[in-house]
């Protein structure tokens, strides 16, 4: 049976589409994160929601860690992530959907290696390609087969957060070259990418970023953009499920190494 696990980001905090969904915890040496389990289209799919459900664990504190260790431990290899992003690109207002093709790293608080050293290893992952091509091919057939439009290669930039960032730092960032930027996906993917995962991220942008916007931000506003377009993310992951594993050129797999779960 085909395996799948979609990481809800904020304002996706449940998989709509299974049937059979019991809910379940897998416990690792990171700490234990909480699932749901169930079928679609003869695929077994697993639904983690990043901040809980209850939208209760903020980017800094979610254990990415035991996460990814739990996913690997259920034997899943391919993850669809959702995230909510403010924009910094004209050309991706609030609405679109997007395929993150590169990240820059701006967290410094989080635990973002399974690679620590000692009995856990040394290792140097390749970060060339970060987000898995084939899953990405994957998603971009399956918004034409449901008539919707996804964009891709963005350029993600990833906070600290809780804070939204300062003007000056937006516009710092859009000078390095980021088109939307959010507070979750580091290390997500490269924890995912550590393990040897597939991994790719649909990002919904929910507003231009400070500065850009002439208005204050609020996680309400946030929230209130995720809402309108949660239809379009439950029809693409839906969709996605078909076409998941009939394209495996990639090499997310042998790109990772061996991690202690
Ligand atoms: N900044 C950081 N994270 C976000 C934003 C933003 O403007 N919008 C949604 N998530």
């Amino acid at each position: 049976m085909r395996r799948l696990a979609i990481i809800g980001g904020t304002g996706v905090y449940d998989a709509l589409m299974l049937e059979n969904a019991e809910v379940f915890s897998v416990t690792t040496r990171y700490g234990s994160a909480l699932l749901k389990k169930g079928t679609y289209k003869e695929a077994e799919v697993y639904f983690l929601a990043r901040h809980g459900a209850e939208h209760s664990i903020p980017p800094h504190k979610v254990n990415y860690r035991a996460n990814i260790a739990a996913l690997v431990k259920l034997d899943v290899t391919r993850i669809i992530a959702t995230a909510a992003v403010g924009s910094l690109n004209a050309e991706l207002p609030p609405g679109t959907m997007v395929l993150l093709e590169q990240f820059l790293d701006f967290t410094r608080s989080r635990e973002s290696t399974f690679f620590t050293g000692g009995e856990a290893g040394v290792v140097h992952t390749d970060f060339t390609e970060p987000y898995c091509p084939g899953l990405n091919r994957a998603l971009l057939s399956a918004a034409e087969k449901e008539g919707l439009t996804l964009k891709s290669g963005a350029v993600y930039v990833c906070t600290e957060g809780p804070r939204f960032e300062t003007p000056a730092e937006i516009k710092m960032y859009k000078q390095l070259g980021a088109d939307v930027v959010g507070m979750t996906n580091v290390p997500e993917v490269v924890l995912a990418r550590e393990a040897g995962l597939c991994y790719s991220t649909v990002a919904m942008c929910t507003n231009f970023a400070a500065g850009i916007s002439p208005e204050i931000l609020t996680h309400e506003e946030v929230l209130e953009v995720m809402e309108e377009n949660t239809g379009k993310i439950n029809r693409l992951l839906a969709a996605v499920i078909d076409v998941v594993g009939t394209d495996n050129k990639c090499r997310c797999r042998e790109l990772g190494g061996k991690i202690l779960l």
